[in-house]
């Protein structure tokens, strides 16, 4: 496992361009598997959950080339085959793969998905709602097994508005025929941006990102090249990263929109942040002392997202006054905090609620990344503590960051990866 060494104190200047969105790239990745042919993703970083993603892929018989940013994914010759726990175990995103497969191939195989340890991470609102569109599920031994006969129903009404569900979901309709409607679907931009790649494919989705979804399913796709909206959560990373070393840096490929929750948050509490959302572009100038942020609740788009939380949680522990923030979205999301604590943070942690008594300062210390957003919160912690911060097992945070280190230090933080 790897390492980042950073030492704090250093205060961020710049400028970066921000990549595109994993979980924008991962759904389009399985909804590539509906088309006979080539789907061009521009701007593509590798992620590892991207790399691995391609490596269930390429298992089908997919053939995938990463050339200067642009991942070409070549996918006329699938052939139907059970996903091993191997290939399905360390990404959520490979239940993405579901409903593709069950329109490409009338039947699929794959075990259980896995991704970081935030919570029990469910699969019955995917299943279910397949179900009632005609597909039998059998669940044994640790894999799920679907076939499709016909369509049962053809509007769907989800229990909760699952991400990765309404994708499933959507791009299962988007491929069979029929008129569907999708009731309670997640609202998140990465579903608008599925919806405009598939569209782009040939689908007709309209009314992503609304109340209703409605769908008007078609058999066949075209080869596509298409560009994946900006990472929000990244852009909201770096966007704190400059707050707590009290920066001056200008993002640029930022959709502001996409983290309007995050922007309005910091602004309240005194941050200087301009918006340029013509050019996608926006600048945060090193401004006084922030004033706590009050209360703080994860929700579902476009309300504060759960995977800047912790990130949250780290600047909540260096802002003067109490900030409380409450998880909704998973159950396991706290367990930054006591790594957290150990450089000094003062946090109380009660079920799903933390009360944070901002410090003067964090300490640096010896420190595990846990998941993907806990680890990331320890390096904004390392960014703003006094003297080294280890950052161990940072492999966590490359499922969704590329080459953190080198962002980071081109804004002129001393941060270094060893193995
Ligand atoms: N849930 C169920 N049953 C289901 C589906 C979801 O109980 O069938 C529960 C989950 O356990 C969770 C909640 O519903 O408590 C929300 O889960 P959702 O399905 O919306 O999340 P997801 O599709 O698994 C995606 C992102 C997550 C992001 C969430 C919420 C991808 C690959 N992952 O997950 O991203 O936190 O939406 O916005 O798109 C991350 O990038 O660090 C990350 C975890």
């Amino acid at each position: 496992m790897a390492d980042y060494i950073i030492k704090g104190g250093k205060k961020l200047e710049g400028e970066i361009v921000i990549d595109s969105a994993k979980n924008a790239i991962l759904p389009i990745l399985a909804g590539s598997i509906l088309c006979k042919g080539v789907v061009k993703i521009k701007r593509c970083p590798k992620y590892t959950d991207v790399v691995k993603m391609c490596d269930i892929l390429k298992f089908l018989g997919s053939k995938i080339t990463h050339k200067s940013s642009t991942l070409v994914v070549d996918n006329s010759n699938l052939s139907f085959k059970f996903l091993p726990n191997a290939l399905t175990k360390d990404i959520r995103a490979s239940i993405f793969t579901l409903g593709p497969l069950l329109t490409r191939f009338k039947k699929a195989k794959l075990s259980y998905p896995g991704g970081c340890s935030i919570g029990v991470r469910g699969v019955s609102t995917h299943l279910t709602n397949l179900e009632k569109l005609g597909v039998r599920f059998i669940e044994r031994h640790g894999y799920i097994y679907g076939e499709y006969e016909k369509s049962i129903t053809q509007k769907i009404y989800l229990d909760i508005p699952s991400v990765g569900a309404t994708e499933n979901i959507m791009m299962f309709m988007a491929s069979n025929k029929g008129r569907y409607e999708i009731h309670n679907p997640a609202k998140e931009p990465e579903i608008v941006d599925l919806a405009n790649f598939l569209n782009k494919m040939g689908a007709k989705i309209t009314g992503a990102g609304e109340d209703v979804i409605y769908i008007d399913g078609v058999e066949s796709f075209s080869p596509v090249t298409y560009t994946p909206i900006p990472d929000r959560i990244e852009a909201g990373t770096m966007l704190i990263a400059g707050v707590i070393t009290k920066g001056d840096i200008t993002l640029k490929n930022v959709e502001s929109s996409h983290i309007a929750s995050l922007i309005d948050i910091l602004t309240q509490s005194g941050a200087d942040i301009t918006v340029n959302a013509k050019d996608r572009k926006l600048t945060l100038k090193s401004g006084g002392e922030l004033s706590a942020f009050g209360k703080i609740e994860t929700l579902p788009y476009p309300f504060f997202p759960t995977d800047l939380q912790s990130p949250m949680g780290t600047l909540a522990s260096v802002t003067k006054g109490v900030t409380i923030i409450k998880e909704n979205i998973f159950e396991c999301r706290f367990r930054y905090v006591p790594e957290l604590i150990k450089m000094g943070a003062k946090i109380k942690v009660n079920n799903n609620v933390a009360v944070f008594q901002g410090q003067s300062k964090l300490y640096g210390a010896e420190v595990y990344a846990t998941d993907l957003r806990g680890g990331v919160a320890l390096v904004l912690a390392g960014l703003t503590a006094e003297g080294y911060t280890t950052l161990h097992d940072v492999e966590h945070i490359e499922r969704g960051y590329y080459k953190l280190e080198r962002l980071l230090a081109r804004l002129g933080a001393d941060i270094k990866r060893v193995k």
